[in-house]
């Protein structure tokens, strides 16, 4: 009897795991020895006994694989949706910079899936670079991959990327100056990560984002509209009935908080590059519900200068 429950447990999960690889054409015998026949969960988490999955075919199978220390770095499993949004890009022969890399949790996705041709991974936490370096090489993509040990803005390299990733919550606004001077001097496209307020009664950012001038103004409720910022000599004016470019507001604040960022990122840009650009935040990902009324939010903001034909 007891005998008949242990190998009911161990079915539960061996059944569908070779289910899984077969149908992806990844199954070899030789891997039955790897899946474990006992688990522990624990809410969201489930612990092997090592080594478990440990041959390279079942990288094939995930998004790839992550190790770390549960008790000194943090790894997220409700980022999954932003995580997968990132694999499917195509990075071919772009750069990328991930700003808070931890452990590889987004920059994984990069090398592995989105293929970028190189990476400068910042962090700050010792334990977590440890995990990040062991999860480059685990994933077989360390030599595309530069890690900058440090406080991103003293280490973060400039004129480089295609790409700039700031995952932080609740903001990462105290990096957007550095996420600018890491672009190329021809532009790219910022992912800002933030925890969004809805019902709060002032949702005023800053002063400077009073005084910027609307041209076709539409109503911050009307839920489609572009937060494009142009820079002109008298005043930033936001550019928001563009017909290429409707972003899906879900709320007002969403957008408040657009146009305080892309203005910001235009006053980093310029100072830092010169000339006149444009700053358009293109797509509005909901990656989760952070609490009640907090939204974590990830704008994908391009910036490019004015006189560029690649801003779309
Ligand atoms: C919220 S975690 C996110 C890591 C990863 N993006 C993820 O979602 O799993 C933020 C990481 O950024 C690091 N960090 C925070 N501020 C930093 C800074 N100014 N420079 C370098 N790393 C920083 C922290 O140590 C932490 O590992």
């Amino acid at each position: 009897m007891k005998n008949d429950k242990r190998l009911k447990s161990e079915n539960k999960l061996r059944d569908p795991v070779i289910k899984y690889m077969m149908e992806n054409n990844l199954w070899e015998e030789k891997l039955k020895d790897e899946i474990p026949t006992k688990f522990e969960k624990y809410g969201g988490l489930i612990l092997f006994n090592s080594p478990s999955f440990s041959h390279s075919r079942w990288l094939d199978a995930g998004e790839g694989l992550y190790r770390w220390d549960v008790e000194k770095t943090m790894f997220s499993r409700g980022n999954v949706t932003e995580r997968h949004r990132i694999a499917r890009l195509d990075c071919t022969n772009e750069v990328i910079v991930d700003l808070y890399a931890g452990i590889g949790y987004f920059t994984l996705p990069y090398l592995v899936h989105a293929n970028a041709k190189h990476l400068h991974a910042c962090e700050w936490n010792p334990d977590a670079l440890k995990s990040l370096r062991f999860n480059l090489s685990l994933n077989g993509v360390a030599d595309r991959c530069t890690v900058h040990d440090g406080d991103n803005r003293l280490v973060c390299p400039k004129n480089i990327a295609n790409r700039v990733n700031l995952g932080l919550i609740p903001s990462s606004e105290a990096s957007w100056d550095t996420a600018c001077q890491t672009l190329l001097s021809s532009g790219g496209t910022l992912y800002v990560h933030q925890n969004v307020e809805s019902k709060v009664h002032s949702s005023k950012h800053c002063d400077d984002c009073a005084n910027l001038k609307m041209i076709s103004p539409r109503s911050e409720e009307t839920g489609s509209a572009a937060a494009k910022l142009v820079s002109r000599s008298e005043n930033d004016v936001i550019v928001s009935d563009s017909k290429d470019l409707n972003v899906s507001w879900k709320k007002p604040e969403w957008y408040r908080f657009s146009l305080h960022l892309s203005h910001k990122l235009l006053k980093f840009v310029e100072s830092y590059h010169g000339g006149n650009w444009t700053v358009c935040v293109t797509e509005v990902f909901k990656v989760k519900s952070y609490a009640p009324h907090v939204d974590h939010i990830v704008f994908s903001v391009k910036c490019f200068p004015s006189s560029s034909l690649l801003f779309v």
